[in-house]
């Protein structure tokens, strides 16, 4: 008998990983399969992701309330009560990984004045391209160049201040990446309101 408590012991231990946090390479293979065959440089939501821990990283509360709500993955309510799905939040509420500070350089210690187009873009393409880019739902008000950026900057800023965009998040506006945009959209070094080449009046939906 006293051989076996050995074996049992390991048993126990890999069975019950009390507390344990997990780690990206514990969820890769769901995230891969459940998320990344859209949301990949080559896939239909090449706008945001999820190929790479850094890519995951700081999007973390985005993704949970995603598949929490059951908004995702798309045509998978049921995938949060599975147990793939509840591995998968698990590791996106208490990550060891995720919990460490970014290694990106926090843009929102910046001042505004100084912030360019260049700094903000992955922000606005993961926030904003999702719907306003070419083939997604608002292609008729692109946000993905400078020019498109310019142009709206003030509806863009009031559309954020009166938390009506992003549609799905209505906490933007106060969130460290929706803060960013804002003083950028106002003050950025190479767009703002004042600039002559931005036109308030246009309307949405016209054509770049
Ligand atoms: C079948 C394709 C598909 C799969 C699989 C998929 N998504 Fe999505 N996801 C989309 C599309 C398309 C959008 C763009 C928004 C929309 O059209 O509703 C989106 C948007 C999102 C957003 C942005 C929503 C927001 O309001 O911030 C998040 C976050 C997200 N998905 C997370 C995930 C996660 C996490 C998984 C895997 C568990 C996943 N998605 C799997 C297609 C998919
Ligand atoms: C889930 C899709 C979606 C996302 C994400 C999204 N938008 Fe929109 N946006 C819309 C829709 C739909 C409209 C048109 C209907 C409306 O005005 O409410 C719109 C309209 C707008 C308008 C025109 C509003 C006006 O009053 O003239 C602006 C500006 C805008 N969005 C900016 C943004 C910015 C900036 C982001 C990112 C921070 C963003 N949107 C993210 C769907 C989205």
């Amino acid at each position: 008998m006293w051989r076996i408590s050995p074996i049992i012991s390991v048993f126990l231990c890999w069975s019950f990983p009390v507390h344990a946090q997990l780690l990206y390479t514990d969820v890769k293979n769901i995230v891969d399969d459940n998320c990344v065959v859209c949301h990949a440089a080559d896939g239909p939501v090449s706008v945001l992701p999820f190929e790479s821990l850094t890519e995951i990283k700081g999007k973390q509360d985005r993704m949970k309330r995603a598949v929490a709500n059951g908004d995702m993955p798309m045509g998978n309510p049921d995938f949060s009560d599975s147990a793939e799905g509840k591995k998968l939040l698990d590791w996106l509420t208490n990550g060891k990984d995720l919990s460490e500070p970014s290694q990106q350089p926090s843009l929102i210690t910046k001042d505004p004045r100084l912030l360019t187009f260049a700094e903000v873009e992955p922000l606005i393409k993961s926030n904003c391209q999702i719907c306003h880019s070419p083939g997604r739902p608002m292609a008729s008000l692109p946000l993905v160049t400078l020019a498109n950026m310019r142009r709206r900057a003030k509806s863009a800023w009031n559309a954020l201040d009166e938390t009506k965009m992003p549609p799905t998040n209505r906490d933007f506006a106060s969130s460290v990446e929706g803060r960013v945009i804002m003083g950028w959209l106002r003050y950025g070094r190479d767009v703002t309101w004042r600039s002559p080449n931005n036109n308030d009046d246009r309307i949405p939906g016209d054509d770049d």
